[in-house]
């Protein structure tokens, strides 16, 4: 109970974002797993004591080398993955008079368990692991070394390696989900925001792939922000995206609602606009300042190819005045669409927007009596139709962090938009 308390707090609502990685996703990390694998198990063999003589000498054995040729890993629905692999060790053995060497073939199985760890990050277990023994065959024409000498050091190296191949498996293991561990880290959304990603439950794990879904917990100023969301759950379909990709994220249109609000209450939204304001009403050029301030928060629409940004900003416009102070002339409610590009670069979902249609205006307030809002409608929206973009540009153009830990890149990503929810298809790479 006490426990439960100190754990950080379960998430209330969802933001909807699940991650498949997909059977591509595992060859690829046998590829690159092969060398650490190889690495983890140079194990140390202690000395052979040869009892058969009179004299006990012990006989130095030492593993020269461990290649893997081999290393296959499929998924095992409702549980994991299962990893078979096969090492060959080249044993170097001081025997008197002549020193040999040994090539021993080791067939390797195990099968890891995955599942959410206590801080909300996919944890791999080893739950079953054997090796299996081929017999050694001497390298080089060193054979003068007796059969029966022979036959006891074989057997005492397998005796050390099958008590120990296992546990540094597992040590690799443990490893690896230090790094899975990173999932939790935060990454800057726009200013003073952040964004941080964990498991909300169990990973889905079928023959073909092993999903995670994962929320946001989105942070201001590095307070949590509490979210209202419809609580219907975003249910990722199958297939969907590029088909043999190793990663599928799917980000439903409540992750783009969530980071929309937390921009928008981060002011990172809103603007300033200089300019020049000259009409029938002020025929002289007078300098105005355009204060662009989004109390609503946008609307993002996604329809099959087709991502739209809606916004609502109320803009302000100011007169300096004689003595430097600004006085306010009137204000303006605008509407605007904006078509929205999404692409990947990195790990991070980058943006960029175009005005989609006509900017509409309506008068809020004037303290300049009557104003004509066709005159109005022409001057401010081309004052602020450019600074708006360059605006909103340069902020989505920095990237939302998607799901990720370290050292890990999405690689020749592609970006599909859906009724409601956007798809990313992308390779893996990871770098050293
Ligand atoms: C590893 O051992 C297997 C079985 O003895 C053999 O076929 C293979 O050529 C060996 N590979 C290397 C790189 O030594
Ligand atoms: C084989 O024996 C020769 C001569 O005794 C020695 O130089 C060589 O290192 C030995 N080879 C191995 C693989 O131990
Ligand atoms: C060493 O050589 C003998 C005879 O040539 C052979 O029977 C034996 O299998 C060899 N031992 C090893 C371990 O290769
Ligand atoms: C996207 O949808 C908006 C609103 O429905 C529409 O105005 C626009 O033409 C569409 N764009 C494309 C490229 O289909
Ligand atoms: C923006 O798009 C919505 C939904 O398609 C539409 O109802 C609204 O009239 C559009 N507004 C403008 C200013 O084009």
């Amino acid at each position: 109970m006490l426990l439960a308390l100190l754990l950080p707090a379960a998430p209330t609502s969802l933001t909807g974002t699940t991650i498949r990685i997909n059977s591509a996703a595992l060859s690829y990390v046998s590829d690159v797993g092969k060398a650490p694998l190889q690495q983890a198990l140079k194990v140390m063999v202690p000395p052979f004591l040869d009892q058969s003589g009179d004299v006990h000498l012990p006989i130095r054995i030492q593993i020269l080398d461990v290649h893997v040729p081999h290393l296959d890993l499929k998924f095992i629905a409702g549980f994991g993955i299962h990893l078979m692999a096969t090492a060959n060790f080249t044993i170097k053995v001081f025997c008197i008079p002549e020193a040999l060497e040994l090539m021993m073939p080791v067939a390797l199985t195990a099968d890891a368990r995955v599942a959410q760890g206590p801080i909300r990050t996919p944890v791999v277990s080893i739950s079953s692991c054997s090796s299996n023994f081929s017999p050694a065959s001497v390298l080089g024409d060193n054979n003068s070394t007796s059969p029966e000498l022979l036959i006891l050091v074989q057997k005492h190296i397998r005796a050390i390696l099958s008590n120990k191949l296992c546990l540094y498996i597992s040590n690799l293991v443990q490893g690896l989900n230090v790094h899975l561990g990173t999932l939790i880290g935060l990454s800057p959304v726009g200013p003073e925001s952040q964004i941080r990603y964990s498991m909300v439950g169990e990973p889905i794990i079928t023959g073909e792939y092993i999903a995670l879904d994962v929320n946001a917990d989105l942070f201001l100023l590095g307070q949590p922000i509490t979210l209202t969301l419809d609580a219907t759950p975003f249910v990722l379909p199958w297939p969907v995206g590029t088909r043999g990709t190793m990663a599928t994220m799917g980000l439903s249109q409540q992750l783009f609602d969530c980071i929309l609000l937390l921009l928008q209450k981060a002011g990172a939204l809103n603007l300033d606009v200089t300019g020049e304001l000259v009409t029938r009403q002020f025929p002289k050029p007078m300098p105005i300042v355009l204060k662009v301030h989004l109390g609503a928060t946008p609307v993002v629409t996604f329809h099959t190819n087709n991502a739209t940004l809606r916004l609502q900003p109320f803009v302000e416009v100011l007169a300096a005045s004689s003595n430097s102070a600004f006085q306010s002339l009137f204000s303006l409610e605008v509407e605007v669409n904006l078509s929205l590009q999404l692409s990947v670069s990195k790990v991070k979902l980058r943006g960029t927007t175009s005005v989609l249609g006509d900017i509409r205006l309506a008068v809020a307030a004037s303290n300049v009596g009557f104003i004509d809002v066709e005159q109005v409608h022409a001057l401010v929206g081309t004052l602020f139709k450019k600074p708006l973009l360059a605006h909103l540009n340069a902020l989505l153009g920095m990237g939302i962090a998607l799901p990720s830990v370290v050292n890990l890149n999405y690689i020749n990503p592609e970006v599909f938009v859906y009724e409601g929810y956007v798809v990313v298809s992308s390779g893996l790479f990871y770098q050293r």
